[in-house]
C-alpha cells in the first residue's frame, strides 16, 4: 500500500512516499480502506520534531502521521461486532498515540469508530474527527455547557473552532466567535450570535462574563480569556503552554482554568456521528489535496489561515 511516512523531523520535505505492506489486525480492531484523511495542527507540529515526534519516534524505525480518517471496513476482528466488511466508517485512530492514518490502509481499534452517515461525504466525514471530537469533549465532556449560557469560541474560523460554533448553538447556548473581519460572515453563517474580530479588539474589551471560553490561542490570549470569564466560570485552553503558572492565574480570578488533551473516543464520535446526519454539524471543507500533494496540506495547516477543515481524499 502507498503510505506517506517520516524518518526525521523538519521541513514539508521529510514527508516521503513509501511502498509498505498492508497492516495486519489483532482480535478487536479494523483495517480501514482509507477514503479520506483530515490534516491538523498537530501533524505539523510532530513532522517539525513537538508535541508526539519524539515519543512515536522513539519506539518506531519511522512515523506513520495522521488520526483523521473515513473509509470502508476492509476487514474486522473476530472480536469486533460493531462492523462488518464493506462497513463505512470514521473516527480518530489512536490519540493521543500513533494514528498511521497518511496510508492507503489504516488500522483502528473498533472503539475508536462510528458508523459514516450515509448523507455526507468521506471527506466531510474524515473532517469531523480530531477537530470535532475537540469541540465536543471540551464543550459537552468538559465544560458541560448547558441552554442560556454565554459562551466564547475563539479562532471560530478554524477547524475546532467551527465546530464548537456549531455544537455550542445546538446545546443552545449563546454563542460570541472571533476571527478576522476576513471570516467575519463565515463564522456568522455557522450560528454564532455576535463576532468580535480579534485584530481590532481583546475580548476582555467587550466580554467580562462568559460562562465557558475556548481558547485554541494561548500565549498572549490567555490573560484576555480568562478576564473574559465570569467568576465560577470555565476557560479551556488547547495549546499546552506553561502550565502551572497559568492555572495559578486561573485560581487567583476563581476561574476553572485548564488545559485539555482530545482522546479517541468511538461513543463521542457516534454523538457527533448523529449530529452530522441530522444536519446540527456540517464540516466546512476549504481545500482537498490528494495523498500526493501532502506537502501542500501541510503547507496550508501550517499558515495558520485555514477556514474550517482541510482533507487529502484517496
Ligand atoms: N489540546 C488538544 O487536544 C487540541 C485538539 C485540537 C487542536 N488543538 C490545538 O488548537 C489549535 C487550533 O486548532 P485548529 O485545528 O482549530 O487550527 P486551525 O484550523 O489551523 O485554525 C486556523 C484558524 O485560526 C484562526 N486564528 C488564528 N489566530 C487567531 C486569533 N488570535 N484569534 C482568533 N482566531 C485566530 C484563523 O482565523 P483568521 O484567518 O480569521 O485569523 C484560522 O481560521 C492548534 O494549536 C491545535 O494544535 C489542541
Amino acid at each position: 500500500m502507498k503510505a506517506i511516512i517520516l524518518k526525521e523531523a523538519g521541513s514539508v520535505d521529510k514527508l516521503e512516499a513509501a511502498e509498505l505492506p498492508i497492516p495486519v489486525i489483532n482480535d478487536q480492531e479494523v483495517l480501514i480502506q482509507t477514503k479520506a484523511i483530515s490534516i491538523n495542527p498537530v501533524d505539523i507540529k510532530t513532522r517539525t520534531g513537538k508535541s508526539l515526534y519524539s515519543e512515536l519516534r522513539s519506539q518506531n524505525p519511522f512515523i506513520i502521521l495522521g488520526w483523521d480518517v473515513s473509509g470502508i471496513v476492509a476487514e474486522s476482528g473476530p472480536t469486533v461486532t460493531k462492523f462488518k466488511q464493506g462497513d463505512e466508517v470514521f473516527g480518530m485512530i489512536n490519540f493521543p498515540g500513533h494514528g498511521k492514518a497518511y496510508a492507503e490502509y489504516a488500522v483502528a481499534p473498533a472503539e475508536h469508530l462510528a458508523s459514516k452517515p450515509a448523507n455526507i461525504t468521506h471527506e466531510e466525514a474524515a473532517a469531523a474527527t480530531l477537530a470535532a471530537l475537540t469541540a465536543w469533549q471540551a464543550l459537552v465532556t468538559n465544560a458541560k455547557v448547558i441552554k442560556g449560557q454565554k459562551v466564547v469560541i475563539q479562532a471560530a474560523s478554524g477547524g475546532v473552532g467551527h465546530y464548537a460554533v456549531q455544537i455550542a448553538k445546538w446545546l443552545g447556548a449563546n454563542v460570541i466567535a472571533t476571527s478576522s473581519s476576513a471570516n467575519r460572515d463565515f463564522v456568522m453563517s455557522l450560528g454564532a450570535d455576535e463576532h468580535i474580530d480579534y485584530k481590532k479588539h481583546r475580548i476582555d474589551t467587550i466580554v467580562t462574563d462568559a460562562d465557558f471560553v475556548l481558547d485554541p490561542i494561548g500565549g498572549d490570549n490567555i490573560d484576555p480569556s480568562l478576564n473574559a470569564v465570569k467568576k465560577g466560570g470555565t476557560v479551556i485552553m488547547l495549546p499546552s503552554f506553561f502550565k502551572d503558572e497559568i492555572i495559578a492565574k486561573a485560581e487567583a480570578k476563581g476561574v476553572n482554568g485548564y488545559f485539555f488533551t482530545v482522546r479517541s473516543n468511538g461513543a463521542d464520535m457516534q454523538q457527533l456521528a448523529t449530529l452530522l446526519e441530522k444536519g446540527f454539524v456540517r464540516s466546512h471543507l476549504s481545500k482537498k489535496f490528494s495523498l500526493d500533494e501532502m506537502k501542500e496540506a501541510h503547507l496550508q495547516i501550517e499558515s495558520g489561515r485555514t477556514q474550517g477543515k482541510i482533507v487529502v481524499t484517496l
